[in-house]
């Protein structure tokens, strides 16, 4: 069994984000920015916020988190996303999620101006993706999809099962394996036999947020399995991939952590470079 290293993966995209962020500078004189709004005091979020701007800072990118308190006015946040939208400093804006309840998540997605949607979240983008046009692709999706290419260069005829239709992950993952003629079904909580359609799967992506749902007897052999879960439970941190059994199944299979985890952020990065890439055409 592979197990496939999302830390190593990521660890080389940034690498190679790091050459091109050099090349871009000596091209055009400045370097890509990434904006982040952290809204509250979320000990994940600011983790998950942290890590960006580390990582963002590594490769090379100008990076600036903007902190607000979880009961700032959501025309304050309105209006600093359209500052930034102005900015030609700023090629990617993120708002961390989630928001306080206060605050209309719809709105926010929609200020941003969908060339510096970091995340892919826009509905221009996500029409865009779905249509086949060049758009962000939501980072995490666009991370698992880099780490089964890794395991399977030809994905054209396979069957990928998603497990989740989430607009975050399942929904934006069916849309890249689709454009690889992956035949894709794609399931949910109302699916009649979750287990029936998973063992169908030649590619199956667990993104539902149920720790361990899917069991070994549920996994094709030889399958490639990407866990996208992380579930705090008693025994620690574990994915919606009962691990232990299904590593006894699949051809590959990503831990967690150190699976898509890693490659969520770095995807974040490759998104920033190419928002300004496109602005720069
Ligand atoms: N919170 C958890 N994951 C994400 C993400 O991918 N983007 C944003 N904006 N917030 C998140």
């Amino acid at each position: 069994m592979i197990l496939i290293d999302g830390k190593k993966a990521a660890a080389e995209l940034r690498e190679e984000l790091r050459k091109e962020v050099i090349e871009l500078k000596d091209k055009h004189n400045r370097v890509p920015g990434l904006t982040v709004i952290l809204i509250g005091d979320l000990t994940p979020s600011q983790i998950y916020v942290r890590n960006k701007e580390k990582s963002a800072k590594e490769v090379g990118l100008n990076s600036e988190v903007v902190k607000y308190p979880d009961t700032v006015e959501e025309r304050v946040i309105l209006d600093k996303i359209d500052e930034l939208n102005k900015e030609d400093s700023v090629s990617g804006i993120l708002v961390q999620l989630p928001l306080p309840k206060h605050i209309d998540k719809k709105k926010i997605i929609e200020a941003i101006d969908p060339a510096k949607d970091v995340d892919g979240f826009h509905p221009m983008n996500v029409g865009n993706l779905s249509s086949g046009y060049e758009s962000s692709v939501p980072c995490t999706p666009l991370g698992c999809y880099l780490l089964i290419k890794q395991i399977e260069p030809k994905l054209s005829g396979k069957k990928a099962v998603i497990v989740g239709r989430s607009n975050l992950n399942g929904k934006p993952m069916t849309q890249l394996l689709l454009k690889e003629n992956c035949t894709v079904t794609i399931t949910h909580s109302k699916t009649k036999d979750l287990k029936a359609e998973c063992l169908e799967a030649d590619i199956l992506v667990a993104a539902v947020g149920i720790p361990e749902l899917v069991k070994g007897d549920w996994v094709k052999k030889d399958a490639i399995v990407i866990d996208v879960g992380i579930n705090k439970t008693d025994k620690g941190i574990v994915g919606d991939v009962a691990f232990d059994e299904v590593s006894k199944k699949a051809k590959a299979l990503t831990p967690v952590p150190g699976g898509v985890g890693p490659m969520t952020i770095a995807c974040l990065l490759k998104n920033t470079v190419e928002c300004f890439k496109r602005s720069q055409l």
